[in-house]
């Protein structure tokens, strides 16, 4: 078996159990392969019920292993020689069983025996009903595995094998695969630092029921907040609300006004070495928020509006030396001079600028195009890609911009 030195590729293995999103797994595996990486897949018993195991050995182009003691007695390779060849061992799907197991360090089978001789990273990514995937005992898993430094990616919300629409669902594989090749590079070259990040839209209320927001999902700022909990950073994401998972391996503090963000903002702001404001915070509040229901009476209802309060702008007398704030800029005409104008007003070390007036990229869509402004005069694209892709490269632009502060 070769070293881990030896290959230019990088080196997986994949765990797969026995989750009904089993059938993402064999395109996991092709689009791990694609992204340059030679793929081993261990499967647990259960899983080689429901795909076969011949499936992953074509897709990985090597033996798939399955248990401890094979036909011979020994599997093709040792779960200790296994864990001295790769680089990156990746659970998907990681059900509540094999979570249950790595979390307590039971080894009964060949994944869970891998698991403790594994000195690589890891990556688990759960999927599992809705129901199961709240309940405390697999949320206590989580939190223990997070807490070995194991990074996990977020089940989505979608329709589940169960017909139910809920939390629990397996990402898409490419989204795995871009996820596990950011974990290879990841150096972490941002441990030690602390990191703010904003998210989402926030809701200013008119009455007891209704409320002025806007069409952020949040995704960009869950992904900003992802990408350098990855990275290592100590990451908290101040949110407004939004119907998404927290982002594993950061504290998260969710908002409703611009009020209440800038409060949870303007306490955290001290601390933090890196500020990215990416929440689509309100401009306007209503003057007066009327209490109850306001009455259907056919006529007119002109709230009055008042300015809701900038954020950024209050923050930059507090801001100290060393400190990077990042800003956003939602444009739909004039991208480039608003974005320098947001820049020089706020006091920004960089503004990263999407276009929303295009279909398909920015507000509520999964992917993003981004183009960085910083103070020196410099303008660098990010060309259109998911979420996660954008903000990884909005870090090492960021990394880059703060040299060796
Ligand atoms: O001025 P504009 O709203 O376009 O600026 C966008 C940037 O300012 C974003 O980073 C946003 O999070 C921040 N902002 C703020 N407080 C507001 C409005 C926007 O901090 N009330």
């Amino acid at each position: 078996m070769a070293p881990k030195e030896s290959g230019s590729s990088w080196k997986v293995t994949l765990g797969v159990s026995a989750g009904i999103s089993i059938y993402k797994a064999c395109d996991l595996v092709r689009r791990l392969r694609e992204r340059g990486a030679e793929v081993r897949v261990v499967m647990t018993k259960n899983a080689t019920r429901m795909v076969s195991p011949v499936t992953f050995q074509a897709l990985s182009g090597n033996p798939v292993i399955s248990d401890l003691f094979e036909g011979s007695g020994e599997p093709s390779i040792s779960h200790i020689e296994l864990a001295k060849w790769e680089d990156l061992l990746v659970v998907a799907p990681a059900t509540a069983d094999i979570l249950g197991k790595f979390a307590r360090g039971i080894a009964d089978d060949f994944l869970s025996t891998h698991y403790l001789a594994c000195t690589s990273k890891v990556l688990l990514v759960p999927a599992m009903n809705g129901a199961m995937w709240r309940h405390a005992a697999v949320q206590e898993n989580v939190r223990i595995l997070a807490a070995r430094g194991h990074a996990l990616l977020s089940p989505g919300r979608g329709s589940l094998a169960c017909g139910d629409v809920d939390d629990g669902r397996l990402p898409e594989p490419s989204e795995i695969a871009d996820a596990a090749l950011r974990l290879i590079a990841n150096k972490g070259e941002m441990a030690g630092l602390k990191v703010l990040v904003t998210a989402g839209p926030t809701r200013e209320p008119l009455d007891g029921v209704r409320f002025i927001s806007n069409r952020s999902s949040g995704k960009m700022g869950y992904a900003i907040a992802a990408e350098a909990a990855l990275r290592g950073a100590e990451v908290t994401l101040v949110s407004g609300p939004v119907a998404l998972e927290a982002p594993f391996g950061s504290e998260r503090v969710m908002t409703e006004t611009a009020e209440d963000m800038e409060r949870e903002v303007r306490s955290r702001f001290p601390k933090c070495d890196v500020l990215v404001m990416a929440a689509a915070v309100s401009d306007y509040k209503a003057r007066k928020v009327l209490p109850g229901k306001r009455k259907k009476d056919g006529l007119t209802w002109k709230p009055e509006l008042a300015a809701a309060p900038d954020i950024l702008k209050g923050l930059v007398p507090l801001k100290r030396p060393g400190q990077f704030v990042c800003g956003f800029a939602a444009e739909t005409s004039r991208l480039k001079e608003n974005a320098i104008k947001k820049l020089k007003e706020k006091k920004l070390d960089m503004v990263a600028a999407n276009d929303v007036s295009k279909a398909g990229v920015g507000f509520d869509s999964e992917m993003n195009a981004l183009t960085l402004f910083t103070p020196d005069g410099a303008e660098q694209r990010i060309r259109e890609g998911t979420k996660a892709s954008c903000a990884s490269a909005l870090w090492d632009a960021i990394m880059e911009a703060r040299g060796g502060k």
